[in-house]
């Protein structure tokens, strides 16, 4: 891991390999290490990069006012901040996991010319719902008191296949012990900045990059209906359905997420 100065934070990023560069950007409560299999399998095939978002893994939290929490928009800017740091001027593939993706709207909309190519995994383009909004708050609220164990527990049936869990596959807990050792500050503030998110499915139309739409076939959270909707809405949206894989797809089950992402560098540019 590196490190590098961003505005009011101290953000660690992996950088590997060369060539184009795609920057990878990692889901709530979680950190870089989410890709870690994706990365093993995609090999030299581009420059990976590869942050902890602002208050994740062991990039600083920052100057955060904890009643507003960190929004969309701030991530996706500590991320052009990143890119201009390493100096990487070059358009990225661009990334997101759930929360990622709703970071990488964002981004879109902010920073539109460093977009290549759009990798879109297991995350969703509409807001919340009333009630998915009050149980985020609830959890900002309380997360402080609770711990970050109690998120990692309560989480767990719903980022994972059942056979995940049953099978005990290894992602599993390694999963969990990432969410347990997540600052609760950092939790209660993405939360807050995930339930103020808008709805983009209407600006889907207008997203004319190469797109992969990937998820996990027993996604919950971003189910595959969602997401094929999504596909069909973008002019050069492309589905991939992960078999043996729910919310977590890049964990549990990496090589078809490989395949896609790099048949997203295959594409080519806008
Ligand atoms: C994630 O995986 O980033 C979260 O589940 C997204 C969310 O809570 O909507």
């Amino acid at each position: 891991m590196k490190t590098v100065v961003v505005g009011d934070i101290e953000m660690a990023y992996r950088d590997a390999g060369a060539g184009v560069p795609m920057l990878l950007v990692h889901g709530f409560p979680l950190d870089h290490t989410m890709w870690d299999p994706v990365v093993e399998r995609l090999g030299g095939a581009c420059r990976l990069i590869i942050p902890d978002l602002r208050g994740y893994g062991r990039t600083s939290l920052g100057e955060v006012d904890d009643a507003q929490g960190v929004g969309m928009q701030r991530y996706a800017d500590d991320l052009a901040g990143l890119l201009d740091a390493i100096g990487v001027a070059e358009p990225v593939v661009l990334v997101g996991f759930s929360m990622g993706g709703y970071i990488g709207w964002r981004f879109l909309e902010r920073h539109a010319e460093r977009v290549r190519s759009l990798g879109l995994c297991d995350t969703r383009a509409g807001a919340d719902t009333d009630d998915a909004r009050a149980t985020r708050l609830k959890m900002a609220k309380h997360v402080q008191q609770w711990g970050a164990e109690h998120v990692a527990l309560a989480m767990q049936p719903k980022l994972f296949a059942p056979g995940s869990i049953e099978s005990g596959h290894e992602a599993v807990a390694r999963t969990s012990a990432v969410i347990s050792a997540t600052d609760p500050r950092a939790i209660a503030a993405a939360q807050r900045g995930m339930a103020a998110r808008p709805d983009v499915t209407d600006r889907l139309p207008a997203i004319d990059l190469p797109a992969a739409l990937i998820v996990g076939q027993h996604d919950q959270l971003s189910t595959p209906a969602e997401m094929r909707s999504m596909a069909e809405a973008m002019p050069r949206g492309e589905l991939t359905i992960v078999p043996d894989a729910g919310h977590m797809a890049p964990v549990e089950n990496p090589g078809p997420v490989a395949d896609a992402l790099a048949a997203l560098i295959a594409r080519g540019p806008r």
